[in-house]
């Protein structure tokens, strides 16, 4: 995209995740505990044209940078997500993101039964499989929308 079909200013500093699945930047949101009261700068763009997607969504974040786990989970969300991060204004680091065995840390498991909802200091870890996502704890399976069970 050239700088004057730009729709979203460039930004200082922080991450661009480019190249998010058609319609799913508000659950990129909400993986990162986004919602708008912590402050932080944040400029959307969804459903623009995009050459190698047809359309795709745009989410800029400014002064973060995503951490691994957050990154693991966004490949199940938006597999062909590009996150950029930015510093004075230059992209210095393009990663895809890559389909991980496992994930952990962002989805809580739909058990309530589950030792990762009985308040103790267990994380939730999920083997990643063709046809969904399996609780390594419990062995509950997530095959449906993944985005409903995000922390937060
Ligand atoms: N970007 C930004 N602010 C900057 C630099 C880049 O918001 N200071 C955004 C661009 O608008 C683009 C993404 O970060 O959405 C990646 O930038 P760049 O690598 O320059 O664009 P492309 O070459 O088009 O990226 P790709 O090859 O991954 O499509
Ligand atoms: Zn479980």
């Amino acid at each position: 995209m050239t700088d004057t079909e730009l729709r979203v200013s460039k930004i200082q500093s922080g991450t661009v995740i480019d190249h998010v699945s058609a319609g799913e930047a508000l659950h990129v949101l909400k993986l990162l505990g986004i919602d708008g009261t912590e402050g932080t700068t944040v400029s959307l763009g969804m459903n623009v044209p995009s050459d190698r997607l047809g359309r795709k969504d745009v989410v800029k974040v400014e002064g973060r940078e995503l951490s691994d786990s957050e990154a693991e989970v966004l490949s199940l969300i938006a597999p062909e997500a590009t996150i950029n991060i930015i510093r004075d204004y230059e992209v210095v680091d393009k990663r895809r993101v890559e389909r991980p065995e496992e994930v952990g840390g962002v989805l809580v498991c739909p058990n309530r039964e589950c030792i990762t909802n009985a308040g103790e200091p267990v994380e939730p870890t999920f083997a990643v499989l063709d046809d969904g996502l399996r609780c390594e704890y419990c062995g509950e399976l997530v095959r449906e929308d993944i985005t409903a069970h995000l922390r937060g």
